[in-house]
């Protein structure tokens, strides 16, 4: 078999389209003596007959390690900097009860976004304390919420939101924990950063100096105001950079820049502000190309700058945080979905001739995973119910939705005889894929099915036609 001309550069022929990469799957995943992929001993049929498809499947085992590693890791690096560090574990990228237990129970603290993932935290019994608030646009009910349960940091994003905490902290006789969001002007994606002065985003308060503030930058302004105001406590400063990173230079620069600010405010204020959190956004594998960084190294790099440069800077070491998300949740999961129709198409190729590519349709689509159609992500699919030795084809998985665009792997070599009932895992799902899911063409939201010590159990219950239906008045 030759390679498809329609394959991107990436993606190499599988000498056998049943072997498993590690790096993408959770580690309780291999197939089972008779070829069928199996999760902490499970065969996938039994939680497809179980749980019905689309269905996400979770390795509690795994996550809860990943988010042991940051944190251990974390901590180990930073131990003679400033006493350790904490792990903010970034809701956004998967919540729901069980798993903000995990995070706790863990030992990591939770980042929020908004009101209902705090009412997730308040269901999951953690404390205020263990977590952070953040938002560009957080409403008044989000931020009187946020004090009712006394969280230990809110992370303001404007001016104007820094103004309104405060003055309602200071109508209630509190003091709101304050971590400033601030634009570093660096971002980073993959294997590539930029770096800017001004920043053209909805997020944070700039750096550089604003004509309209006489000269001073909203950051700093922010600082003076804080520490002026009695409804306000300033913990510290905050940044995130950017998503699925796999360089640690953006981290570095981004860390230097906030450590130079926290500087000047000590300067200006004779203030050392407490605490500094470096954001997420580290890189997990989605495919064979992708090679992300084990979380110690990632820790080591950044403790090596912020120790640096704390002494070049004659600065106290802060508290250092972080909020990953994806690096924790995404591979911990995979999709399983049952394959339907499939079909052959002949595509043009540069050289004048045509190529074969197999389009195999799978019972979700971009209601359940809605990454490829939003950002153009790539993902990696196998044969899971059985093996195969048919010839590896260029394949395309798509979904069942009414979009052209709605495709769920762009590019990967399945077995050429992969069919109707078949069960196909796509793995890395874990990560803002669920939160993203719709309703699209009225299909139901899938199950999220937790997977322990050879046990499946529902975390999160699928949708039903009755949900469907529920909200409509007539
Ligand atoms: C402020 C903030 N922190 C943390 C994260 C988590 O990023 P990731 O899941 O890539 O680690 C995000 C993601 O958008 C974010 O906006």
């Amino acid at each position: 078999m030759t390679a498809s001309p329609l394959a991107p550069q990436w993606l190499s022929q599988p000498e056998d389209t049943n072997a498993l990469r590690p790096q993408l799957w959770a580690q309780d995943v291999a197939r089972g003596a008779g070829g069928e992929l199996e999760i902490s001993g499970i065969p996938v049929s039994r939680i497809a007959e179980e749980f019905g498809t689309p269905v996400f499947v979770m390795s509690e085992a795994d996550f809860r390690a990943r988010a042991r590693d940051f944190k251990d890791s974390f901590d180990a690096a930073f131990a003679g900097l400033c006493g350790g560090a904490d792990v903010y574990y970034a809701g956004k990228s998967f919540l729901c009860t069980e798993v903000a237990r995990w995070v706790s129970s863990e030992g990591l603290r939770l980042d929020t976004c908004s009101g209902g993932e705090l009412a997730v935290a308040r269901r999951a019994g953690l404390h205020g304390s263990q977590l952070g608030l953040h938002g560009n646009n957080k409403s008044l009910a989000e931020l009187t919420r946020a004090l009712d349960m006394e969280l230990g940091r809110i992370v303001v994003d404007s001016l104007g939101e820094l103004e309104m905490l405060g003055n309602l902290a200071s109508s209630r006789g509190e003091r709101a924990n304050v971590m400033l969001r601030l634009t570093p002007g660096v971002h980073a994606s993959t294997h590539e950063f930029i770096a800017t002065a001004h920043e053209d985003q909805k997020f944070g308060l700039s750096m550089v100096a604003d004509p309209d503030l006489d000269g001073m930058s909203p950051a700093m302004a922010a600082v003076e105001t804080a520490l002026k105001h009695d409804g306000v406590n300033l913990v510290g400063v905050h940044c995130h950079i950017g998503s699925q990173i796999f360089e640690s230079a953006g981290f570095e620069l981004a860390a230097r820049r906030l450590l130079g600010f926290l500087a000047e405010v000590k300067q200006d204020y004779g203030v050392e502000l407490a605490e500094l959190d470096l954001g997420g956004g580290y890189g997990i594998a989605y495919t064979e190309a992708d090679a992300p960084r084990p979380a110690a190294e990632i820790a080591n790099a950044m403790a090596a700058v912020v120790g640096s440069t704390c002494s070049e800077l004659g600065l106290a070491v802060p508290r250092i945080s972080i909020e990953p998300g994806r690096a924790i949740v995404g591979p911990s999961t995979f999709t399983l979905y049952r394959a339907g129709t499939t079909k052959t198409v002949r595509v043009d190729t540069p050289d004048g001739g045509t190529s074969p590519r197999r389009y195999v349709s799978v019972d979700g689509g971009m209601s359940d995973n809605a990454r490829p159609v939003l950002y153009g992500a790539d993902y990696s699919a196998v044969l899971a119910s059985r093996t195969s030795e048919a010839d590896a084809v260029l394949s395309r998985v798509v979904g069942k939705h009414c979009e052209s665009g709605d495709i769920v792997v762009r590019d990967a070599y399945l077995p050429g005889d992969v069919t109707a009932s078949d069960l196909l895992a796509v793995p890395g799902t874990g990560a803002y894929c669920w939160v993203l899911s719709s309703n699209y063409n009225y299909l139901t939201r899938p199950p999220v099915v937790a997977v322990r010590d050879g046990a499946a159990r529902l975390i999160v219950r699928g949708e039903t036609e009755d949900d469907l239906l529920a909200r409509d008045v007539s």
